[in-house]
Protein backbone atom coordinates (compact mmCIF):
# COMPACT_ATOMS: atom_id res chain seq x y z
CA UNK A 1 0.00 0.00 0.00
CA UNK A 2 1.19 3.39 -0.92
CA UNK A 3 0.48 6.32 2.09
CA UNK A 4 0.08 9.80 1.47
CA UNK A 5 -0.42 11.15 4.76
CA UNK A 6 -0.77 14.87 4.74
CA UNK A 7 1.31 15.48 2.13
CA UNK A 8 2.36 19.47 0.89
CA UNK A 9 4.17 20.56 -1.83
CA UNK A 10 5.08 24.54 -2.21
CA UNK A 11 7.70 24.92 -5.33
CA UNK A 12 10.45 27.60 -4.35
CA UNK A 13 8.72 30.67 -5.30
CA UNK A 14 5.62 29.31 -6.40
CA UNK A 15 2.06 28.50 -4.65
CA UNK A 16 0.91 25.42 -3.25
CA UNK A 17 1.20 22.41 -5.93
CA UNK A 18 -0.34 19.75 -3.52
CA UNK A 19 -2.71 20.71 -0.40
CA UNK A 20 -2.20 17.95 2.47
CA UNK A 21 -3.01 15.36 0.26
CA UNK A 22 -3.92 12.29 2.56
CA UNK A 23 -4.88 9.10 0.15
CA UNK A 24 -4.22 5.55 0.34
CA UNK A 25 -3.13 3.21 -2.75
CA UNK A 26 -4.21 0.04 -2.16
CA UNK A 27 -1.38 -2.95 -2.76
CA UNK A 28 -2.30 -5.07 -6.22
CA UNK A 29 -4.96 -2.44 -7.35
CA UNK A 30 -4.89 0.78 -9.91
CA UNK A 31 -5.59 4.12 -8.29
CA UNK A 32 -6.00 6.84 -10.84
CA UNK A 33 -5.21 10.42 -10.06
CA UNK A 34 -7.86 12.87 -12.55
CA UNK A 35 -8.18 16.62 -12.96
CA UNK A 36 -7.18 19.39 -14.64
CA UNK A 37 -4.02 20.69 -15.92
CA UNK A 38 -2.00 21.82 -13.10
CA UNK A 39 -3.84 20.48 -10.03
CA UNK A 40 -0.57 18.87 -8.65
CA UNK A 41 -1.45 15.27 -10.06
CA UNK A 42 2.48 14.70 -11.60
CA UNK A 43 4.02 16.14 -8.43
CA UNK A 44 2.28 13.98 -6.34
CA UNK A 45 3.23 10.96 -8.24
CA UNK A 46 6.51 11.67 -8.38
CA UNK A 47 6.63 11.87 -4.70
CA UNK A 48 6.71 8.22 -4.58
CA UNK A 49 9.25 7.50 -5.96
CA UNK A 50 11.58 10.52 -4.62
CA UNK A 51 11.58 12.90 -7.68
CA UNK A 52 10.35 15.48 -5.99
CA UNK A 53 10.43 15.98 -2.03
CA UNK A 54 7.43 17.11 0.29
CA UNK A 55 7.57 20.46 1.75
CA UNK A 56 5.77 18.54 4.76
CA UNK A 57 4.37 15.32 5.03
CA UNK A 58 5.12 11.59 4.50
CA UNK A 59 4.75 9.71 1.50
CA UNK A 60 5.15 5.45 2.77
CA UNK A 61 5.35 2.64 0.92
CA UNK A 62 3.81 -0.60 3.38
CA UNK A 63 4.22 1.91 5.86
CA UNK A 64 7.90 2.44 5.19
CA UNK A 65 8.83 6.40 4.93
CA UNK A 66 10.48 6.89 1.12
CA UNK A 67 11.90 9.67 2.74
CA UNK A 68 14.99 7.68 4.38
CA UNK A 69 15.12 5.49 1.70
CA UNK A 70 18.25 5.16 -1.32
CA UNK A 71 16.78 6.88 -3.78
CA UNK A 72 18.19 4.00 -6.45
CA UNK A 73 17.12 1.28 -4.47
CA UNK A 74 13.48 2.61 -3.96
CA UNK A 75 13.53 3.11 -7.64
CA UNK A 76 14.91 -0.24 -8.43
CA UNK A 77 11.09 -1.19 -7.24
CA UNK A 78 9.04 1.39 -9.33
CA UNK A 79 8.47 1.40 -12.38
CA UNK A 80 7.78 4.57 -14.50
CA UNK A 81 5.99 5.24 -17.98
CA UNK A 82 5.54 8.75 -19.20
CA UNK A 83 3.47 10.03 -21.99
CA UNK A 84 5.41 9.72 -25.41
CA UNK A 85 7.08 6.49 -23.82
CA UNK A 86 10.31 8.22 -23.52
CA UNK A 87 12.49 5.55 -25.23
CA UNK A 88 16.15 6.29 -25.54
CA UNK A 89 16.37 6.65 -29.33
CA UNK A 90 19.61 5.34 -30.09
CA UNK A 91 18.85 2.12 -28.79
CA UNK A 92 16.81 -0.97 -30.11
CA UNK A 93 14.04 -1.77 -29.16
CA UNK A 94 15.14 -5.07 -27.00
CA UNK A 95 17.81 -2.97 -25.87
CA UNK A 96 15.49 0.10 -24.57
CA UNK A 97 13.68 -3.22 -22.90
CA UNK A 98 16.85 -4.37 -21.46
CA UNK A 99 18.58 -1.46 -19.62
CA UNK A 100 16.49 -1.87 -16.53
CA UNK A 101 17.71 -5.49 -15.95
CA UNK A 102 21.03 -5.16 -16.55
CA UNK A 103 20.76 -1.99 -14.36
CA UNK A 104 20.17 -4.40 -12.01
CA UNK A 105 23.27 -6.70 -12.85
CA UNK A 106 21.90 -9.16 -15.18
CA UNK A 107 24.15 -10.64 -17.77
CA UNK A 108 23.82 -8.81 -21.22
CA UNK A 109 22.26 -12.35 -22.42
CA UNK A 110 19.90 -12.85 -19.66
CA UNK A 111 18.79 -9.25 -19.98
CA UNK A 112 18.20 -9.18 -23.25
CA UNK A 113 16.35 -12.96 -22.99
CA UNK A 114 14.08 -11.40 -20.53
CA UNK A 115 13.09 -8.41 -22.35
CA UNK A 116 11.64 -10.63 -25.47
CA UNK A 117 10.02 -12.44 -22.58
CA UNK A 118 8.12 -8.96 -21.74
CA UNK A 119 7.73 -7.78 -25.23
CA UNK A 120 5.52 -10.86 -25.66
CA UNK A 121 3.29 -9.59 -22.94
CA UNK A 122 2.65 -6.48 -23.60
CA UNK A 123 1.87 -7.88 -26.98
CA UNK A 124 4.90 -7.09 -29.33
CA UNK A 125 6.39 -9.05 -31.88
CA UNK A 126 9.38 -9.83 -31.68
CA UNK A 127 9.98 -9.05 -35.03
CA UNK A 128 9.88 -5.25 -33.61
CA UNK A 129 13.12 -5.84 -31.07
CA UNK A 130 15.45 -5.15 -33.61
CA UNK A 131 14.22 -1.72 -34.79
CA UNK A 132 14.74 1.96 -33.10
CA UNK A 133 11.81 3.76 -31.75
CA UNK A 134 11.92 6.13 -34.36
CA UNK A 135 10.75 3.12 -36.50
CA UNK A 136 7.81 2.30 -34.36
CA UNK A 137 3.94 3.89 -34.30
CA UNK A 138 2.45 5.84 -31.24
CA UNK A 139 0.95 2.80 -29.49
CA UNK A 140 3.77 0.92 -30.36
CA UNK A 141 6.01 2.84 -28.58
CA UNK A 142 3.89 3.23 -25.83
CA UNK A 143 4.22 -0.50 -25.21
CA UNK A 144 7.79 -0.21 -25.19
CA UNK A 145 7.58 1.65 -22.67
CA UNK A 146 5.44 -0.27 -20.65
CA UNK A 147 7.68 -3.43 -21.56
CA UNK A 148 10.32 -1.37 -20.21
CA UNK A 149 8.80 -0.52 -17.11
CA UNK A 150 7.79 -3.77 -16.26
CA UNK A 151 11.01 -5.10 -17.29
CA UNK A 152 12.33 -5.70 -13.81
CA UNK A 153 9.21 -6.59 -12.41
CA UNK A 154 8.49 -4.06 -10.08
CA UNK A 155 5.85 -4.48 -7.44
CA UNK A 156 5.02 -0.46 -8.17
CA UNK A 157 4.22 1.12 -11.18
CA UNK A 158 4.05 4.77 -11.75
CA UNK A 159 2.01 6.20 -15.38
CA UNK A 160 2.18 9.84 -15.86
CA UNK A 161 -0.48 10.05 -18.68
CA UNK A 162 0.76 6.73 -20.16
CA UNK A 163 -2.00 6.71 -22.91
CA UNK A 164 -2.47 10.58 -24.03
CA UNK A 165 -0.09 11.08 -26.72
CA UNK A 166 -2.09 8.80 -28.87
CA UNK A 167 -4.94 8.51 -31.16
CA UNK A 168 -8.10 7.26 -29.70
CA UNK A 169 -8.50 4.41 -31.05
CA UNK A 170 -5.15 3.11 -30.55
CA UNK A 171 -5.48 4.34 -27.21
CA UNK A 172 -8.27 2.18 -27.14
CA UNK A 173 -6.81 -1.14 -27.83
CA UNK A 174 -3.70 -0.08 -25.11
CA UNK A 175 -6.32 0.34 -22.43
CA UNK A 176 -7.95 -3.25 -22.82
CA UNK A 177 -4.46 -4.35 -23.25
CA UNK A 178 -3.80 -2.79 -19.66
CA UNK A 179 -6.58 -4.01 -18.51
CA UNK A 180 -5.69 -7.82 -19.14
CA UNK A 181 -2.27 -7.77 -18.32
CA UNK A 182 -3.07 -5.60 -14.84
CA UNK A 183 -5.69 -8.80 -14.38
CA UNK A 184 -2.50 -10.80 -14.83
CA UNK A 185 0.24 -9.28 -12.86
CA UNK A 186 -1.95 -7.17 -10.05
CA UNK A 187 0.65 -4.55 -9.62
CA UNK A 188 0.31 -1.78 -7.67
CA UNK A 189 -0.23 1.12 -9.68
CA UNK A 190 -0.48 4.98 -9.64
CA UNK A 191 -1.69 6.29 -12.67
CA UNK A 192 -2.25 9.97 -13.67
CA UNK A 193 -4.52 11.35 -16.77
CA UNK A 194 -6.81 14.27 -17.16
CA UNK A 195 -9.25 11.82 -19.04
CA UNK A 196 -12.18 10.95 -16.43
CA UNK A 197 -13.47 8.52 -19.06
CA UNK A 198 -9.73 6.96 -19.05
CA UNK A 199 -10.00 6.95 -15.13
CA UNK A 200 -13.26 5.40 -14.50
CA UNK A 201 -11.99 2.65 -17.18
CA UNK A 202 -8.96 2.04 -15.70
CA UNK A 203 -9.21 2.42 -12.21
CA UNK A 204 -10.05 0.51 -9.29
CA UNK A 205 -9.58 3.95 -7.27
CA UNK A 206 -10.48 7.34 -8.63
CA UNK A 207 -9.45 9.83 -6.88
CA UNK A 208 -9.79 13.44 -8.03
CA UNK A 209 -8.36 16.71 -8.09
CA UNK A 210 -9.30 19.94 -8.18
CA UNK A 211 -7.32 23.26 -8.91
CA UNK A 212 -4.93 24.34 -5.83
CA UNK A 213 -3.48 20.21 -5.28
CA UNK A 214 -6.66 19.76 -3.19
CA UNK A 215 -8.26 15.89 -3.11
CA UNK A 216 -11.80 16.32 -4.03
CA UNK A 217 -12.97 13.41 -3.62
CA UNK A 218 -12.08 9.42 -3.52
CA UNK A 219 -13.72 6.14 -4.14
CA UNK A 220 -14.63 3.21 -6.59
CA UNK A 221 -15.55 4.56 -10.56
CA UNK A 222 -18.92 3.90 -8.98
CA UNK A 223 -19.28 5.71 -5.96
CA UNK A 224 -18.27 8.47 -7.63
CA UNK A 225 -20.76 8.51 -10.53
CA UNK A 226 -23.43 7.37 -7.95
CA UNK A 227 -22.18 9.65 -5.05
CA UNK A 228 -20.41 12.81 -5.90
CA UNK A 229 -19.46 14.67 -2.87
CA UNK A 230 -19.95 18.34 -4.72
CA UNK A 231 -21.05 19.59 -7.27
CA UNK A 232 -17.20 20.08 -8.73
CA UNK A 233 -16.85 16.24 -8.75
CA UNK A 234 -20.34 16.16 -9.98
CA UNK A 235 -19.79 18.00 -12.97
CA UNK A 236 -16.21 16.68 -13.40
CA UNK A 237 -17.68 12.64 -13.64
CA UNK A 238 -21.41 14.10 -14.84
CA UNK A 239 -21.04 14.74 -18.61
CA UNK A 240 -22.17 12.58 -20.22
CA UNK A 241 -23.24 10.40 -17.32
CA UNK A 242 -25.34 7.91 -19.50
CA UNK A 243 -22.64 6.68 -21.40
CA UNK A 244 -20.52 5.93 -18.29
CA UNK A 245 -22.54 4.34 -16.28
CA UNK A 246 -22.61 2.05 -19.24
CA UNK A 247 -19.66 0.43 -17.87
CA UNK A 248 -21.43 -1.07 -15.39
CA UNK A 249 -24.20 -2.51 -17.37
CA UNK A 250 -23.59 -5.81 -19.05
CA UNK A 251 -24.10 -7.09 -23.36
CA UNK A 252 -25.69 -10.20 -21.95
CA UNK A 253 -29.53 -8.90 -22.81
CA UNK A 254 -28.16 -6.85 -26.13
CA UNK A 255 -30.45 -8.47 -28.93
CA UNK A 256 -27.83 -9.10 -31.90
CA UNK A 257 -28.20 -9.81 -35.55
CA UNK A 258 -27.61 -13.04 -36.92
CA UNK A 259 -23.65 -12.91 -38.60
CA UNK A 260 -24.78 -13.36 -41.96
CA UNK A 261 -26.66 -9.74 -41.75
CA UNK A 262 -23.34 -8.03 -41.77
CA UNK A 263 -22.95 -8.76 -45.56
CA UNK A 264 -19.87 -10.16 -47.42
CA UNK A 265 -18.02 -6.96 -46.08
CA UNK A 266 -16.99 -9.23 -42.75
CA UNK A 267 -13.89 -11.45 -43.03
CA UNK A 268 -14.28 -14.56 -41.49
CA UNK A 269 -11.29 -17.26 -41.36
CA UNK A 270 -12.21 -20.93 -41.60
CA UNK A 271 -13.21 -21.39 -38.09
CA UNK A 272 -15.60 -18.55 -38.53
CA UNK A 273 -13.76 -16.46 -36.20
CA UNK A 274 -13.39 -12.65 -37.40
CA UNK A 275 -11.18 -11.31 -38.96
CA UNK A 276 -11.71 -7.83 -40.29
CA UNK A 277 -13.80 -5.80 -42.42
CA UNK A 278 -13.13 -5.84 -46.63
CA UNK A 279 -12.61 -2.15 -48.38
CA UNK A 280 -11.01 -0.86 -51.58
CA UNK A 281 -8.01 -0.51 -49.72
CA UNK A 282 -8.15 -4.31 -48.53
CA UNK A 283 -8.88 -5.79 -45.23
CA UNK A 284 -9.05 -3.48 -41.56
CA UNK A 285 -8.63 -5.13 -38.30
CA UNK A 286 -12.31 -5.40 -36.33
CA UNK A 287 -11.20 -2.95 -34.14
CA UNK A 288 -11.88 -5.62 -31.29
CA UNK A 289 -14.92 -8.29 -30.24
CA UNK A 290 -17.06 -8.48 -27.44
CA UNK A 291 -18.46 -11.35 -25.98
CA UNK A 292 -21.70 -11.03 -23.68
CA UNK A 293 -19.48 -10.79 -20.35
CA UNK A 294 -18.51 -7.43 -21.53
CA UNK A 295 -19.84 -4.26 -20.94
CA UNK A 296 -22.52 -2.01 -23.09
CA UNK A 297 -19.92 0.33 -23.13
CA UNK A 298 -17.45 -1.44 -24.83
CA UNK A 299 -19.83 -2.57 -27.10
CA UNK A 300 -20.70 0.93 -27.64
CA UNK A 301 -16.67 2.15 -28.33
CA UNK A 302 -16.45 -0.82 -30.54
CA UNK A 303 -19.37 0.13 -32.76
CA UNK A 304 -18.10 4.03 -32.42
CA UNK A 305 -14.73 2.87 -33.79
CA UNK A 306 -15.58 0.12 -36.55
CA UNK A 307 -15.23 1.69 -39.84
CA UNK A 308 -18.71 0.38 -40.96
CA UNK A 309 -20.29 1.48 -37.68
CA UNK A 310 -21.08 -2.22 -36.64
CA UNK A 311 -20.01 -4.22 -33.20
CA UNK A 312 -19.33 -8.19 -33.65
CA UNK A 313 -19.94 -10.30 -30.92
CA UNK A 314 -18.34 -13.68 -30.14
CA UNK A 315 -18.66 -16.54 -28.60
CA UNK A 316 -16.70 -18.57 -25.74
CA UNK A 317 -14.97 -20.53 -28.85
CA UNK A 318 -14.02 -17.16 -30.42
CA UNK A 319 -16.31 -17.48 -33.25
CA UNK A 320 -18.59 -14.88 -34.58
CA UNK A 321 -22.15 -15.45 -33.57
CA UNK A 322 -24.10 -12.25 -33.99
CA UNK A 323 -23.57 -8.31 -34.50
CA UNK A 324 -24.65 -5.12 -33.90
CA UNK A 325 -25.38 -1.72 -35.48
CA UNK A 326 -25.04 1.18 -33.78
CA UNK A 327 -28.74 2.02 -34.77
CA UNK A 328 -29.63 -0.73 -32.87
CA UNK A 329 -27.63 -0.21 -29.92
CA UNK A 330 -28.91 3.54 -29.74
CA UNK A 331 -32.83 2.12 -30.31
CA UNK A 332 -31.68 -0.17 -27.47
CA UNK A 333 -30.09 2.19 -25.17
CA UNK A 334 -33.00 4.65 -25.83
CA UNK A 335 -36.35 1.96 -25.04
CA UNK A 336 -33.77 1.15 -22.14
CA UNK A 337 -33.55 4.95 -20.30
CA UNK A 338 -37.39 5.43 -20.97
CA UNK A 339 -38.05 2.10 -19.23
CA UNK A 340 -36.03 2.88 -16.43
CA UNK A 341 -37.07 6.15 -16.17
CA UNK A 342 -40.79 4.48 -15.60
CA UNK A 343 -39.44 2.17 -13.07
CA UNK A 344 -40.47 4.05 -9.35
CA UNK A 345 -37.33 4.96 -7.73
CA UNK A 346 -36.32 3.04 -4.52
N1 LIG B 1 9.45 22.09 -10.99
C1 LIG B 1 8.48 22.99 -10.71
N2 LIG B 1 8.77 24.22 -10.24
C2 LIG B 1 7.80 25.11 -9.94
N3 LIG B 1 6.48 24.88 -10.09
C3 LIG B 1 6.12 23.68 -10.57
C4 LIG B 1 7.08 22.67 -10.91
N4 LIG B 1 6.43 21.57 -11.36
C5 LIG B 1 5.11 21.87 -11.30
N5 LIG B 1 4.92 23.13 -10.84
C6 LIG B 1 3.61 23.80 -10.59
O1 LIG B 1 2.90 23.01 -9.66
C7 LIG B 1 1.53 22.91 -10.02
C8 LIG B 1 1.14 21.45 -10.21
O2 LIG B 1 1.84 20.92 -11.34
P1 LIG B 1 1.71 19.40 -11.79
O3 LIG B 1 1.94 18.53 -10.62
O4 LIG B 1 2.60 19.21 -12.96
O5 LIG B 1 0.18 19.32 -12.22
P2 LIG B 1 -0.61 18.28 -13.16
O6 LIG B 1 0.24 17.08 -13.35
O7 LIG B 1 -1.88 18.01 -12.41
O8 LIG B 1 -0.90 19.00 -14.44
C9 LIG B 1 1.36 23.75 -11.26
O9 LIG B 1 0.92 25.03 -10.88
C10 LIG B 1 2.76 23.81 -11.84
O10 LIG B 1 2.95 25.00 -12.56
MG1 LIG C 1 0.98 16.27 -15.14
Amino acid sequence: MITFDEVVKIYPGGSTAVDHLSLELPTGKTTVLVGPSGCGKTTSLRMINRMVHPTSGRVLIDGQDVAGQDEALLRRGIGYVIQHAGLFPHRTVLDNVATVPMLLGRTRRQARADALAVLERVGLDAGLASRYPAQLSGGQQQRVGVARALAADPPVMLMDEPFSAVDPVVREGLHREFLRLQQDLGKTIAMVTHDIDEAIKLGDVVAIFRQGGVLAQVGTPQELLEHPVDDFVAEFVGRDRGLRSLSFDSAADLPVRPVADAGPDLVLDEAGRPVGWRSAAGVAGTGGVFTTADSLRMVTDLAISSPVGIAVRVGADGKADGIVTHHDLADFLTARRGQRAAEPTA
